[in-house]
């Protein structure tokens, strides 16, 4: 049996015994009541495992120290726990390993003996009725189709008014719902579960030309950057990515963080949870188109160093914590299509179905 303390992931093995002792400690209750309450074990093994729950979180003293700010922004998520919280807490700060020959590796001796699920799905049996070829001339289209995931970059800073443009149309808050009783609701150009929009947005702009390097708060609604700390280098930006190298050189990173309290006030739901995430997804699937057309190199990433953000950000990683993170740079000379990184040596080819 696992007792977990998935707020801080703190994870004890025990018997099911451990449930009947922690279960005593309902209410504040001194060492002592606890031996007399179980006499048949010896005090001594008893009080070792009390300061072992404790240490693993599981109990909590009350002459000792706890950050009373946690269990408080903790409340919030009463409704949407242990579904939700469990997911989102327990899967903070992943360690990531960015050995791509040894993952790549990895994953090829486990193809031998179980290979990769198909990427599509097929109705043998079914009669097929053939479609038109998509309509593909036009911007929108073109842009659709550029669209890629960029691990190069070229030095050549993003212009600001270039990155005005992206936060703009991907982040901006383009109207207002008026809704009498409630408030406001805002609008932007990507849809959001019950018009909460919950993600709010940084900027660690790098080298973003007449824009000082630093971290910054983009004001979604004031259209305009809120800075919160000077200085930003490659090593941040490969950091704050779980140490991913090749974006250490993109010009900007943008870093979605989630304010639950929008979408707990509203739902009741730990399902609602999943709107949050789907909600990241679209804007930075915004963000990167915007960026293509803009003839720029974005990139997205999930692999973050979640609590080290955080603390920079002066977040408190419970109501509002990091999700998902967007980037751009320029983009490289001479490079045709995003190539993968090397151990991969993929190459790609057109699927002749939109020949
Ligand atoms: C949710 C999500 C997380 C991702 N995380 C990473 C990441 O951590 N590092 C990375 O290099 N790429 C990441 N990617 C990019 C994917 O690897 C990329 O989309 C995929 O290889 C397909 O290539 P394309 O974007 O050029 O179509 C992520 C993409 C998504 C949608």
């Amino acid at each position: 049996m696992v007792f977990e303390n998935y707020f801080i992931r703190s994870k004890v093995f025990a018997s099911p015994l451990l449930f009947e002792l922690l279960n005593f400690f309902d209410t504040w209750r001194s060492a002592r009541s606890f031996e007399r309450r179980f006499p048949q074990f010896d005090p001594a093994v008893l009080r070792g495992g009390l300061s072992v729950l404790v240490r693993h979180a599981l109990l909590q003293r009350s002459d000792q120290p706890h950050d009373p700010a946690s269990p408080r922004a903790m409340a919030a998520w009463a409704n949407w726990n242990p579904a939700a919280g469990l997911l989102h807490f327990s899967t903070k700060d992943l360690q990531y390993s960015s050995d791509l020959e040894f993952l790549l590796k990895r994953q090829q001796t486990r193809a031998k003996t179980l290979p990769m699920p198909a990427p599509v799905k097929r109705y043998p049996g079914a009669k097929r009725i053939a479609l038109l070829a998509p309509r593909q001339s036009g911007e929108f289209p073109q842009v659709l189709l550029a669209r890629r995931t960029w691990r190069n970059f070229s030095s050549r800073p993003v212009e600001l008014s270039a990155l005005s443009t992206l936060l703009g149309l991907s982040f901006g808050v383009r109207w207002w719902v008026d809704v009498p009783g409630l408030g406001r609701l805002a609008l932007k150009t990507s849809p959001s579960g019950g018009s909460r929009h919950p993600i709010e947005t940084y900027v660690l702009a790098r080298r973003v030309a007449n824009l000082p390097p630093g971290l910054y708060h983009y004001a979604a609604d004031k259209h305009c950057l809120e800075r919160l700390k000077r200085g930003a280098n490659s090593s941040q930006l490969s950091r704050y990515l779980a140490g991913q190298k090749w974006y250490g050189k993109a010009s900007a990173l943008v870093l979605m963080t989630a304010v639950f309290g929008r979408p707990q006030w509203k739902y009741q739901s730990p399902r609602a949870y999943r709107a949050v995430l789907i909600d990241a997804g679209h804007l930075c699937q915004t963000f990167c188109l915007v960026a293509t057309w803009l003839g720029l190199a974005p990139f997205c990433s999930m692999a973050l160093a979640d609590s080290r953000i955080e603390s920079d950000l002066g977040i408190d990683g419970v109501s509002e914590s990091v999700l998902y993170a967007a980037g751009v740079g320029t983009l490289p000379r001479n490079l045709k299509w995003a190539p993968w990184p090397t151990p991969f040596h993929a190459t790609r080819h057109a699927n002749p179905a939109f020949a």
